[in-house]
């Protein structure tokens, strides 16, 4: 019986042969402001499973480097096991959710250039925004490093943004988690699913994403098999 390592709100990581991998099981369970809100996906864990080892595959190929092995069965994906920086990377091409409490503009506006933001991963205080003098002052990453993140996290927004533009979705914003291989190589880590980020149809800008189970809008389930369906038909899968 492997070794479960850590449970999350949306995954299980599991112990491998290899103590340099891990097996990250996608769950059904699905979590909304910071773990008040509590539900069930019916199998958004197979969903994301796949939607996740693709789009990191999409990225492997663009030249990013990630933490993909491969998918190993319908919910768990085998990857690099990196020591995860407790840092949360957003990149925004358009105006939803906190950004627009933040700021007052109207959700779908269109960002002149995509913005990046940095969040605290720490539950007990809810994740809080950081700006890079906090990133410092807390030792989660040296300014060179950050730079760096920031970096990637541009580059993997131009890769993701034509992708799923040639699939009629908007990639309005998505959230990265980074680690450091052994040697201290930066590689991205976690998931990338509608979970993570937010999905617009391009022509109804019908939302496909996590904010239909957070807003209560209806059709969860529906429109995650919607990106699934137009990822797998993409050709990539
Ligand atoms: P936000 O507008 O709520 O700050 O979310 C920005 C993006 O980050 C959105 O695509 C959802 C994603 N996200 C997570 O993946 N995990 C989180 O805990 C939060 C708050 C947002």
């Amino acid at each position: 019986m492997p070794e479960l390592l850590y449970e999350g709100k949306a995954k299980k990581i599991w112990a491998t042969a290899d103590p340099g991998q891990v097996e990250m099981e996608f769950k059904d369970d699905a979590t909304a402001f910071n773990g008040q809100k509590r539900g069930t996906i019916l199998d958004k864990g197979v969903v994301n499973a796949k939607l996740s080892a693709t789009l990191f595959a999409v990225l492997e190929r663009a030249g990013i480097p990630t933490h993909l092995v491969r998918q190993v069965d319908d919910r768990r994906v085998l990857v690099s096991r990196l020591e995860m920086l407790a840092l949360e990377v957003v990149v925004r091409n358009v105006v939803a959710g906190s950004l627009g409490q933040r700021t007052g503009l109207a959700d779908g506006t269109v960002l002149e250039a995509p913005v990046v933001e940095l969040y605290y991963k720490n539950d007990a205080l809810g994740d809080p925004l950081f700006n890079d003098e906090h990133v410092a002052v807390m030792k989660l990453a040296v300014p060179e490093r950050l730079a760096e993140l920031k970096q990637r996290a541009r580059a993997i927004n131009q890769v993701l943004s034509a992708f799923f533009s040639e699939l009629g979705l908007v990639l309005v914003d998505f959230k990265l988690e980074f680690g450091l291989r052994p040697g201290g190589a930066v590689v991205l880590g976690d998931e990338i699913t509608p979970d993570t980020c937010r999905l617009w149809d391009a022509t109804t800008r019908e939302r496909l994403d996590k904010d239909r189970f957070r807003q209560d809008l209806g059709r969860v389930e529906e429109a995650y098999q919607e990106v699934l369906k137009r990822v797998a038909g993409h050709g990539t899968v």
